[in-house]
């Protein structure tokens, strides 16, 4: 007697795959590599004309495609049906934190020489950096209590509220690369990650009128 084997949902297959004990060390692996990247471009003087620049905005790219990217962990875990995507959220988030503490470590180092007085001078002189680093400012509560114990100490509801502040944190980056772009005119990449930034926002929005039937 013949058995059916029943083929099992995508999200089923996804889920059982990211739950594979590899599959941490792996997005680790891969979240590094720009990085190492850009480490081995910079030693070996592959970064252009222009390195400082070259490492200050590719840096800039990587924050803002890592939350990118911790933003739509939730969409896709409730679309897909895959809750072991949850299992990448803080890594993740912890990656955009990483990727915008070396893109404020390239400033503060090759454009002004680590100077606290000419950066603090700079900060209140060109608003998109002000808005930058008001985002540096708002991740940063973010990044020190992702781990469990800060959550216990927390609790849960005051955790989640904080933790809201990643939506503020869309809005300014968004903002700074505009503002940043504005003198150039070149606004496509800008309208892509506000775009993507705003379908993922707006993902959220909805679902919260369902929920509370407003
Ligand atoms: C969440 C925080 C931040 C995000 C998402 C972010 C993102 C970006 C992006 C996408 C760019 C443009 C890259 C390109 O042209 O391809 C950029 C450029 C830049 N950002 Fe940020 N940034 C952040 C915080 C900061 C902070 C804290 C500072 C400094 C205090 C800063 C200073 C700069 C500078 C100087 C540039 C380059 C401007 C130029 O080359 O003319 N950013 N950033």
């Amino acid at each position: 007697m013949s058995t059916l084997v029943m083929p099992r949902p995508i999200g089923v297959q996804m889920n059982s795959l990211l739950l594979h004990r590899f599959a941490k060390p792996l997005v680790f692996g891969l979240s590094l590599l720009p990085f190492c990247w850009l480490l081995y471009a910079a030693i070996t003087q592959q970064l252009g004309a222009n390195p400082a620049e070259a490492l200050i905005r590719a840096t800039g790219d990587w924050t803002l495609r890592f939350l990118c990217l911790v933003l739509a962990v939730t969409p896709l875990r409730v679309i897909s049906g895959t809750p072991a995507l949850a299992r990448f959220r803080r890594m993740v988030g912890l990656f955009v934190y990483f990727y915008v503490c070396i893109h404020l470590l390239s400033y503060s180092g090759f454009d002004m020489g680590f100077e606290v007085a000419d950066i603090a001078k700079d900060i209140a002189k060109r608003p998109f950096i002000l808005v930058g680093f008001t985002a540096f400012m708002l991740l940063t509560p973010l990044a020190l209590t992702s781990f469990n114990r800060a959550i216990k100490a927390l609790g849960g509801k005051r955790w989640q509220g904080l933790h809201k502040l990643v939506y503020a944190v869309a809005g300014l980056a968004v903002l700074h690369f505009f503002w940043m772009r504005a003198g150039k005119n070149n606004f496509a990449e800008v309208a892509v990650y506000a775009a993507i930034l705003g379908s993922l926002l707006g993902w959220r929005f909805i679902r919260f009128i369902r929920k509370n039937r407003l």
